[in-house]
């Protein structure tokens, strides 16, 4: 088992605007760029940062490296499950350190609420970003764990990452929010996440 030092990790969307910060945040652990064909780089970690199309043709050239999915959109859920008996596998909408707090936050926001109160998720991002809502927002909703919760997409601009929750109730409002304010949050995280699945078991992780 490779450890977090020695950890090789290729990369699938290498060429895209978070493929590139990651490779370059890999350094001497970048084993090389995963293509459209070809063979795989020999590696310890995949990181796909692709597109959901490009995620569902990439599980069928792997033989059993962890995978870190950081891709949104509507991904082969079943596929990755499948594939996480051979392998670690984590899919991971947000490689930031604050949207996972942000979810608790959520949580227990949600949880001590009266009845009654509003609750919606606002996003915004690059207009370049393809899917809406981002996987983030649908996190977020998984989080609230109520039926039906509306969200709102923007894509304006070159906005990193924006995610706010609104709580809103007779009189007053509260909003939880989050801004990644650098790219390089994501792909900082991203070999986080690579280092973390070199050394685990076997199986699915979507935190
Ligand atoms: N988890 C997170 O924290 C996080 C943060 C930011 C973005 N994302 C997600 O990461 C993904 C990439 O974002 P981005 O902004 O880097 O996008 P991007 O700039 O459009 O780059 C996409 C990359 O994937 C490649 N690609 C696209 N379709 C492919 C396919 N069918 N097969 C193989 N490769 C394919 C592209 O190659 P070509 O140039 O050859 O088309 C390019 O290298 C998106 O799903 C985005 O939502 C996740």
């Amino acid at each position: 088992m490779a450890t977090p030092s020695s950890v090789r990790v290729a990369v699938h969307g290498a060429s895209g605007r978070l493929g590139r910060l990651i490779v370059a945040e890999a350094d001497s652990s970048y084993a090389g760029a995963i293509g459209r064909t070809g063979p795989i780089p020999p590696c310890d970690v995949v990181i796909d940062v692709s597109s959901a199309v490009g995620t569902t043709a990439l599980l069928s050239r792997l033989s059993g490296q962890a995978l870190v999915v950081g891709t949104t959109g509507d991904l082969p859920l079943e596929a990755l499950a499948t594939y996480a008996e051979q392998a670690a596998v984590a899919v991971v909408p947000n490689f930031s350190v604050g949207i996972p707090l942000l979810l608790d936050l959520v949580r227990r926001a949600v949880g001590a609420l009266p009845s009654g109160w509003d609750i919606e998720v606002v996003e915004a991002h690059h207009h370049h970003k393809k899917d809406a809502p981002s996987g983030t927002a649908r996190r977020i909703v998984r989080a609230i764990g109520r039926p039906g919760v509306p969200t709102h997409s923007l894509r304006v601009g070159d906005t990193f990452g924006e995610h706010t929750v609104w709580l809103c109730g007779p009189g007053e409002r509260i909003e939880l929010k989050h801004v990644a304010t650098q790219r390089s949050v994501f792909a900082i995280g991203a070999m986080r996440w690579a280092r973390a699945l070199a050394q685990a078991p076997n199986g699915l992780q979507q935190p």
